[in-house]
C-alpha cells in the first residue's frame, strides 16, 4: 500500500510566479524522461523481481516511491510558479488580470506570452500542472521499459538517470530563481546517487553480460565493420580489446569484400578470441539451467501471497531480511 504524507521530501520554494518556467518544467512532470516516467519504470520493473531477487525489488520499489516524491516535488513547484492564474481564471466576467499581464507582456517578450497562451495551464487545467511535456504531448506509457530481465531493466535505468540528469542540467539555466535552483539541484543530484545505486546492483548480478542468457556468437562478437570511406577513426571501440567480452577488435576494413567472401557472413572463422562456438553453447546451458532453477525456487506455482500479515502489524520476515540473497 502506498501511504501518504503530505510533507515534501524536499522543501519546494519559489520566489515569485514565473509561467513561462513553469512550461519548461513541465518537460520533467508529463515529459519522456521525467519523475513519472521513472517512477512507473521502477514500479513495472519490480513486479518481476519480487520473488527471485527480492533484494532489487525492494531497491526498485524505494527509488519507485523516492521518485513519485519526486514528480509531486515538480508538480508543487510548477502550482507555485502558476502563482495566481488559476484564481485569476476564475474571474470569468472581464477586465481579468491575467488578459491585462498577458497584452502588457506578449508586447515585450513572444517567450513569455508562448507560455501563457499554454492551452493546459489556460483552458484544460488552469494554473495547475498537467501530465504533459513542455509542449502539451500527453505522457506516455511508451517512455517506461521493463523487460523482466534485470540485466537488461538495470542498464535501462542508467539512461533514464542519465536523462533525467541532463534534462535538469539543461533547465537550471533557464530560471533565475535562486529558490528554483536550489530544487532543481537537488533533483539533478538525486539522478546521480539513483544512477551509482542502480549501477551497482548490476554489477551484483553475475554474470550480467552479455544482457540475458545467451552468450552470443564470438563470429560476430568482434568485428567493427568500416562502413565509411576515408578519416577512418580509431579508438578502442574498433582496436584492442573489447570492454566485457575481452577480445580483440577485428578491423573488417572492406565490408563489402568480407560479407561476399564469407557468404554473407555464413563462413566466418572466429579470430581475436578465445571463444568458440561449442564453449559459448555450454555456457548457453548452464546459464540457462541455473537461472531457471533459481528464479523457480523462489517462484510458488500454487497457493500464492504476494503479502504475508502479522497480527501486531510488522510486515513478516521477507525481503527486507533478504538483503543478500541472489
Ligand atoms: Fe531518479
Amino acid at each position: 500500500m502506498f501511504y501518504h504524507v503530505k510533507d515534501l521530501q524536499y522543501n519546494a520554494r519559489v520566489s515569485a510566479p514565473d509561467p513561462r518556467f513553469a512550461r519548461l518544467l513541465l518537460e520533467q512532470f508529463g515529459g519522456s524522461n521525467g519523475e513519472l516516467k521513472a517512477a512507473m519504470q521502477y514500479f513495472v520493473q519490480a513486479f518481476s523481481c519480487r520473488n527471485p531477487f527480492p533484494e532489487k525489488y525492494d531497491m526498485l520499489m524505494d527509488i519507485a516511491t523516492e521518485e513519485l516524491g519526486h514528480l509531486e516535488i515538480v508538480g508543487a513547484t510548477i502550482q507555485m510558479l502558476l502563482g495566481p492564474v488559476n484564481g485569476e481564471m476564475k474571474d470569468v466576467v472581464e477586465n481579468m488580470e491575467i488578459n491585462k499581464m498577458m497584452n502588457g507582456r506578449a508586447a515585450k517578450e513572444d517567450f513569455i506570452h508562448q507560455a501563457y497562451t499554454n492551452p493546459h495551464f489556460l483552458v484544460l487545467a488552469p494554473g495547475s500542472p498537467a501530465l504533459t511535456d513542455s509542449n502539451g504531448n500527453p505522457w506516455s506509457a511508451t517512455y517506461v521499459t521493463a523487460n523482466a530481465e534485470p540485466t537488461v531493466d538495470l542498464r535501462s535505468n542508467l539512461a533514464a538517470e542519465s536523462r533525467a540528469k541532463i534534462m535538469y542540467e539543461y533547465l537550471i539555466p533557464f530560471t533565475d530563481d535562486p529558490y528554483v535552483k536550489e530544487t532543481l539541484d537537488f533533483l539533478m543530484t538525486r539522478e546521480v546517487a539513483h544512477y551509482q545505486q542502480f549501477e551497482a546492483a548490476l554489477d551484483s548480478i553475475k554474470p550480467n553480460f552479455p544482457p540475458g542468457i545467451f552468450q552470443t556468437n564470438p563470429k560476430y562478437s568482434n568485428l567493427y565493420f568500416d562502413m565509411s570511406k576515408e578519416e577512418e577513426a580509431r579508438g578502442p571501440w574498433n582496436e584492442g580489446s573489447s570492454t566485457q567480452l575481452k577480445e580483440e577488435w577485428q578491423y573488417i576494413d572492406k565490408p563489402q569484400e568480407y560479407v561476399t567472401s564469407t557468404d554473407g557472413l555464413t563462413n566466418v572463422t572466429p579470430k581475436g578470441t578465445d571463444r568458440t562456438e561449442k564453449m559459448v553453447k555450454e555456457k548457453d546451458e548452464k546459464l540457462a539451467k541455473e537461472r531457471k532453477k533459481m528464479i523457480l525456487s523462489k517462484t510458488p506455482a500454487k497457493d500464492m501471497q504476494w503479502s504475508h500479515y502479522q497480527p501486531d502489524g510488522n510486515m513478516k520476515k521477507n525481503s527486507k531480511t533478504n538483503k543478500h540473497s541472489n
